[in-house]
């Protein structure tokens, strides 16, 4: 009986595993197995941490950086009811989250694998870490990835740019788990598509690695289960949301699990600016997405132009958000592109102008949300969300 008794001490620790003590950032010690465990999730957070966020392994400490008592946003799902519709709410993302770190200094690392490359600011869509921007009231994150190099595990990347030789999809997925624990009432959307660019093959050993991150017992604990349409809060919180925006054309056809919503990248026209998916023809769910990155102007138009442009067709997106198809989904994407504009203009100068000329998208988008408070947004896709205090919270509504 006793020994009976210690296994299932020793189960029940392991049923911990990975866990975190709620109450402060100190992780649950107790038992061996835990112990194990601990390190474990260290040595994983450790080899996420150039896509998840400067983490002090041995403390924890940037884990909750920014997740004060004070701030509103850090578990902000917790005041929205659990029969709050998703394609309902407001959830501010970030675009190319993946490249919050991607500096010269990072790209001077990684020639070896990448060989010469444009310059770092040509990729670089953001400046806070996935943690801090969960924290901040982020909830959906855009993941592009593809072959690490030696094409053995899968990794991130922004066209050309590597971004993290040695950080594995699964390192960062544990830490959006291991958020999720310390903060059960939020819900969290990814969107995941193959990167193309990156001179790596999309075949049928790297699809059927993602199947089965999806069909693991991780997986069916930490995402919500439900395929082909978009539930309620309730339904969504201490989960993952799959938006899936690859497809599966290489899978073995008894393959046929699937979860989350398909947003075919076959029907996500280029550099559209009003296109529509349907993700559930049964039930008639379509997908309204505004992705005009790339502004077709002269050379000499300059930043105000550009940005202007993007606005035109951003605002004209999120408003159709608050009149029309109100059960639809919307996701309207505020970033742009790097064009050659002379002077050339980069993610950074879309988003938040430059010192000499204007304002960017963001700090035009901030006031202009406010003014619609309270009204139906969708899903709200930033660059560089951080530099205009206010934007995030104004995404939300709060
Ligand atoms: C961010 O990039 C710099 C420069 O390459 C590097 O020294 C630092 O370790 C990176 N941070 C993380 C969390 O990987
Ligand atoms: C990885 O895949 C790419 C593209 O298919 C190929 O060019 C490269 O040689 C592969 N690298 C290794 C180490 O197998
Ligand atoms: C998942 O949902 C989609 C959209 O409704 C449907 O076409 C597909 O057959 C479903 N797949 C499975 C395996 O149930
Ligand atoms: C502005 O957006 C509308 C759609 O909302 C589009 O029809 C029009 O061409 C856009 N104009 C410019 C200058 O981008």
């Amino acid at each position: 009986m006793a020994g009976m008794a210690i296994l299932k001490t020793s189960l029940a620790c392991l049923l911990i595993l990975l866990s975190y003590n709620h109450a402060n950032a100190s992780p649950v010690i107790g038992g061996a197995q835990s112990v194990l465990a601990q390190e474990a999730l260290r040595e994983i957070l450790n080899r996420g941490a150039p896509i998840l966020a400067q983490i002090n392994v041995v403390s924890f400490a940037g884990f909750d950086e920014g997740c004060s008592r004070a701030s509103k946003a850090c578990d902000w799902m917790a005041k929205v009811p659990d029969s709050t519709r998703l394609v309902h709410m407001n959830l501010p993302g970030t675009h190319d989250t993946a490249t919050w770190n991607y500096s010269d200094a990072t790209q001077a690392a990684l020639l070896r694998y990448t060989g010469p490359i444009p310059p770092a600011s040509v990729f670089r869509c953001q400046e806070h870490s996935i943690f801090q921007s969960l924290n901040a009231g982020i909830r959906v994150f855009d993941l592009r990835y593809a072959y690490n190099p030696g094409n053995d595990t899968i990794g991130f990347h922004h066209s050309m740019a590597l971004l993290a030789p040695t950080t594995t999809l699964e390192d960062v997925l544990f830490g959006l788990y291991s958020w999720l624990d310390k903060h059960p009432t939020e819900a969290i959307l990814v969107s995941m598509n193959y990167e193309g660019g990156t001179g790596t093959a999309n075949d049928a050993a790297l699809q059927a690695h993602l199947y089965n991150i999806f069909q693991s017992k991780l997986a069916k604990k930490y995402w919500v289960q439900k395929n082909g349409t978009l539930g309620t809060l309730g339904q969504a919180r201490g989960k993952l949301t799959l938006l899936q925006r690859f497809t599966y054309t290489l899978l073995p056809p008894t393959s046929t699990r699937r979860i989350g919503i398909h947003l075919d990248g076959s029907q996500w026209t280029d550099n559209g600016a009003a296109i529509q998916i349907v993700y559930n023809a049964a039930q008639n769910q379509v997908a309204y997405i505004e992705d005009y990155y790339y502004m077709e102007l002269p050379t000499d138009a300059g930043t105000a132009l550009n940005v202007q442009w993007k606005l035109n067709a951003t605002l004209g997106h999120i408003d159709e958000a608050t009149r029309t198809n109100e059960g639809q989904l919307y996701i309207s994407f505020a970033s742009a592109s790097h064009n050659d504009a002379v002077p050339p203009v980069f993610p950074r100068t879309m988003a938040l102008g430059d010192e000499m000329e204007s304002l960017g998208v963001n700090q035009r988008l901030l006031p202009w949300l406010k003014k619609r408070k309270g009204k139906r947004f969708g899903i709200v896709m930033l660059d560089f969300y951080n530099a205009v205090p206010g934007l995030v919270e104004a995404v939300i509504g709060l």
